[in-house]
């Protein structure tokens, strides 16, 4: 059967990345996968700042896509294509990226595909769990908050999302409003766990509204006001405070995200397809208290359930040169997708 080996290329928000997939006998597998976090050169300002991620990029991409293929021992010469991301995203690194493969694949001959970011997180259960079309996925990161029907390489179906931030944004703003560290998710998540979701009552936005869009602006604003009435009552925050923010705060995401998944699934299970799935990436699906819930409701509806290992949830480029095999193998490479673009909605 056929063999098909691809260098994937990510660079369009804070991780410069670069990895080598090979599908053979049906099966897509890992051969490399180097992520080089910028975390670090972003910390002092609170969040990423875009001209110092397209910088960084431009630093890391060549030594990064070097490492993966040391790492998988091959060269350009074993490989078929080269697959980067070309949006949607921070535009200074995407370009960054983009010229960079433009650049491989004038020296190597090699054919160039570009491939929708979103769409590389949507089609990684296929590369973990070898999963059908079609598949409902709920694709919930710092960037993005989606549900999204696949039904094929090229075709997703969205049902609904974010209409202003995406959760891990709100868990990222928490923990600056509390004190903790950045990425926010873990530390908000850790405290959480020894805090009483209960004490503090944040809103859940948009449930009262019929279908499966979300808002999560509106709960750091709650956090900011429940957080400066404790400080001004006693003068500040104390730890157990702080927990029983987080916890609430988790809470109220956590309820949000499987309210509107059950209204997800409700829509899709009336398609009745044949085996049931509701797949998540991203960054927070890496949170127990989450992913416990879906996985409960699911059980609950008679739906399977699942999620990459956290490496392939977060962002990668193992995704991207897997979303190539797949438009590769639909025959669905398109050259206008070659130019860099902020927004590329699926
Ligand atoms: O998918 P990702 O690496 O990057 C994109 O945004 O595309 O997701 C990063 C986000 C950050 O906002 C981070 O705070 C959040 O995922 N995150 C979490 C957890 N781990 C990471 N949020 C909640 N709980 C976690 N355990
Ligand atoms: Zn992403």
């Amino acid at each position: 059967t056929l063999t098909r080996t691809l260098l994937g290329i990510e660079s369009s928000c804070d991780d410069t990345a670069a990895a080598v997939v090979r599908l053979k006998d049906g099966k897509g597998r890992v051969l490399s996968s180097i992520v080089a976090s910028q975390t670090e050169l972003h910390a002092a300002f609170g969040g990423v700042v875009p001209e110092i991620a397209a910088r960084a990029h431009t630093e890391k991409l060549d030594t990064s896509i070097q490492s993966a293929l040391d790492a998988a021992q091959l060269g350009f010469g074993d490989l078929d294509a080269i697959a980067v991301t070309a949006g949607p995203g921070l535009i200074g690194g995407v370009v960054a990226g983009v010229m960079c493969a433009k650049g491989l694949s004038a020296a190597t001959g090699l054919p160039l595909i570009g491939v929708n970011h979103l769409a590389g997180h949507a089609l990684t259960p296929r590369l973990t769990d070898g999963l059908a079309f079609p598949y409902l996925m709920l694709l919930v990161s710092g960037g993005h908050c989606q549900f999204l029907i696949a039904h094929s390489a090229t075709r997703f179906e969205r049902l609904g999302g974010t209409i202003d931030d995406a959760p891990g944004e709100a868990f990222d703003k928490t923990a600056k409003l509390l004190g903790l560290p950045q990425p926010g998710g873990p530390a908000v998540e850790d405290a959480a766990t020894r805090g009483d979701p209960e004490r503090f009552r944040f809103p859940r936005p948009l449930l009262d509204r019929a279908g499966c869009d979300m808002s999560f602006s509106g709960l750091k604003t709650a956090l900011l006001r429940a957080r400066d009435a404790r400080i001004s009552d006693c003068g500040g925050l104390t730890v157990t405070d702080r927990d029983d923010l987080c916890a609430g705060f988790q809470r109220a995401v956590r309820d949000v995200l499987i309210e509107k998944s059950r209204r997800a699934l409700q829509q899709y299970l009336e398609m009745s397809p044949a085996a049931p799935t509701l797949a998540v990436a991203g960054g927070v699906a890496a949170n127990t208290a989450i992913r416990t819930g879906l996985e409960t409701l699911c059980d609950s509806l008679g739906v399977a359930f699942t999620a990459p290992p956290l490496r392939l949830c977060t962002d990668n480029a193992a995704m991207i040169a897997w979303a190539g095999i797949e438009l590769l193998t639909a025959q669905a490479v398109d050259p206008a997708t070659l130019t860099a673009r902020p927004r590329w909605p699926l």
